[in-house]
């Protein structure tokens, strides 16, 4: 199993604060049958900032000690960018650090809104060769209330990133909800961990496949799977014809 999306360095944003805690989550991931993962520490999202270099140097020194600890894991760089106005000239000023140096990078939205120049942003990032995944839709409040806003830029090749823990219920009734919708809807192209340790944000990407599994069929799990594996081999994904999700009217005293 690949994952695309998980804090694993450490001590470098709100992911593992020491090397054995970082360990531990390596020693984990492998147990559970992951052997790629992409670190994707958290870029300008108002606490962290971690310039490609720095992702680069880090993930060199982590897979020397993987190597020395023999844990079978591979760690790629990647990075989990914040949306803001200059995103596009701190990626033409090599500031952006995409998933393993494919064409995919992962943008991550607040977690109440869509901002307006989201649209517009995404699409300067598409002009210059990129494919944006949005990172875990099902968790935005806006998207949550208004889905048609996540349909309007998957229609235009936006890809979206959702969360294992989501999926298996982890986040809440509510949030798996929305997760199924989203995946049968055609706007969810990828499950991946967004793990920050092994307790409270731990990887569940198995416990994810196998949920998806059992709701959709073994076909929609291979189809997951082989979306991460496209993505490292920055080959184009499966992306189907997203459809919009008809939020029901509140029925209430209004
Ligand atoms: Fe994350």
């Amino acid at each position: 199993m690949i994952d695309l999306h998980c804090h694993i360095l450490p001590n470098i944003d709100d992911g593992p604060k020491t090397i054995e805690a970082s360990l531990e989550m390596a020693r984990h991931a492998a147990e559970t049958g992951i052997k790629t993962i992409i670190a994707t520490p958290h870029h300008k999202n108002g606490s962290y900032e971690n310039p490609k270099q720095t992702i680069i140097q880090n993930v060199q020194t982590y897979n020397d000690r993987l190597k020395a600890e023999g844990i079978d894991i591979v760690v790629q760089p990647g990075q989990e960018n914040r949306i803001f106005g200059e995103i596009s000239e701190d990626y033409d000023a090599g500031m952006l650090q995409t998933i393993a140096d494919t064409s995919y990078i992962l943008i991550e939205l607040p977690s109440s809104h869509v901002p307006r120049y989201t649209g517009r942003l995404l699409f300067d990032l598409q002009v210059k060769g990129l494919k944006p995944i949005i990172v875990h839709p099902e968790r935005n409040s806006e998207i949550i209330s208004h889905p048609d806003t996540l349909y309007h830029l998957v229609e235009k090749g936006i890809l979206t990133q959702v969360t294992a823990s989501s999926a298996t219920g982890h986040f809440g009734k509510k949030i798996q909800k929305f997760t199924f919708e989203l995946i049968e809807a055609q706007m969810a192209h990828f499950i991946a961990s967004d793990a920050h340790n092994v307790t409270s944000r731990s990887f569940k990407l198995r416990e994810a496949y196998e949920v998806v599994e059992k709701e959709y069929g073994i076909e929609a799990r291979f189809y997951f799977q082989e979306n991460a594996e496209l993505v490292v081999r920055n080959q184009t994904v499966y992306a189907g014809q997203p459809e919009r999700i008809k939020k029901k009217k509140f029925l209430g005293i209004f």
